[in-house]
């Protein structure tokens, strides 16, 4: 339910003819004997990168949703989420990467008594909170929260992307989640798991899910569209969940969603030591959007 409402975008944000048309020029060009081992065409990516960066500064209602709450959180994410942030103690750290407004944030330290909250992150104590986002999207309900809260149990950090701050910045984390946030939109999906990893204690887990890719079990509807592409070194197609499988000291759990709008694979990302270690990707298409289309070529 959640998902139909929440993904808007393939309609509005998203020119569909002028998108397969770019594909198949993309494709055409590779296929003049170059193959997916050249460099992307760097011009047109780099103008593509030019209009999303319009598109996290949009605040209309052509911008996309940002206000998530944590049981919108309990329906996207994979089954065991819930459970994960209850058994959070209160020294322990969440990061919420790609956190838009923090709404799911606010719930989860919402005055006891509220139902939601109970429902997903249990009624124990509350964890410090940690939310990115590109784009400063706090509202003034988190400013006043965040104040009566003090001691910075709950931080908001923008203005960089997750690949930008330093370990030091950031800390480790127990617990870290992305929800239709950097995962969805980063160029560059190694670099992205592979720092959102470094950032978690081993034992801890990353809930994630991807839109529009091609599920792991394969059920995936006859003419669904795709937004996340990924292909091996002879451009053959790759998924998602093989891919993060040969990631090494992780236990990676997919769950598929073929009913939702888009094929959505839900993932839970279990760190199990600390030898991390996520094949590379490189970016050989982009399309700007919420989210954008995006086409990555795994390195041999
Ligand atoms: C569609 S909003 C989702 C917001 C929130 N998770 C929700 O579900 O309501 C996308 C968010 O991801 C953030 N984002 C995208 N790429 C990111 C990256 N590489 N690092 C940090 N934040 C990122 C955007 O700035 C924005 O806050």
């Amino acid at each position: 339910m959640i998902a139909k409402s929440s993904i808007k975008w393939s309609a509005k944000a998203w020119n569909a003819t002028a998108a397969r048309v770019a594909v198949v020029i993309v494709m055409a060009v590779q296929s003049l004997g170059a193959g997916w081992t050249q460099e992307p065409a760097q011009p047109r990516i780099d103008e593509e990168f030019a209009k999303q960066e319009k598109i996290y500064r949009r605040r209309d209602a052509g911008s996309y949703t940002a206000n998530r709450g944590l049981s919108n959180y309990a329906e996207v994410l994979p089954t065991g989420f819930c459970d994960a942030l209850g058994r959070l103690g209160s020294s322990d750290r969440w990061l919420d990467i790609g956190a838009g407004e923090g709404q799911a944030i606010l719930d989860y330290y919402a005055p006891r008594g509220d139902a939601a909250p109970e429902k997903c992150g249990g009624s124990g104590p509350r964890a410090r909170v940690v939310a990115i986002s590109i784009e400063d999207r706090r509202t003034d309900k988190w400013k006043q929260q965040a104040a009566s809260l003090g001691d910075d149990r709950i931080r908001y950090l923008s203005g960089k992307r997750l690949s930008q701050y330093s370990p030091e910045e950031l800390g480790k984390f127990q617990l870290i989640t992305d929800v239709y946030g950097g995962f969805t939109y980063t160029e560059n999906l190694s670099r992205f798991i592979e720092k959102a990893l470094s950032l978690l204690e081993i034992g801890g887990a990353v809930y994630t899910v991807l839109p529009a890719v091609h599920l792991e079990d394969g059920t995936d509807k006859l003419g669904a569209w795709y937004k996340t592409e990924l292909v091996d070194a002879a451009s053959r197609p790759v998924k998602v969940c093989s891919w993060l499988k040969q990631t090494s000291c992780t236990k990676i759990t997919c769950e598929s969603k073929t009913d939702w709008d888009e094929p959505t694979q839900l993932i839970e990302i279990r760190k199990v030591c600390s030898g991390v270690s996520v094949p590379r990707t490189n970016l050989v298409e982009y399309i700007a959007g919420a989210p954008p289309g995006r086409r990555f070529q795994l390195e041999p």
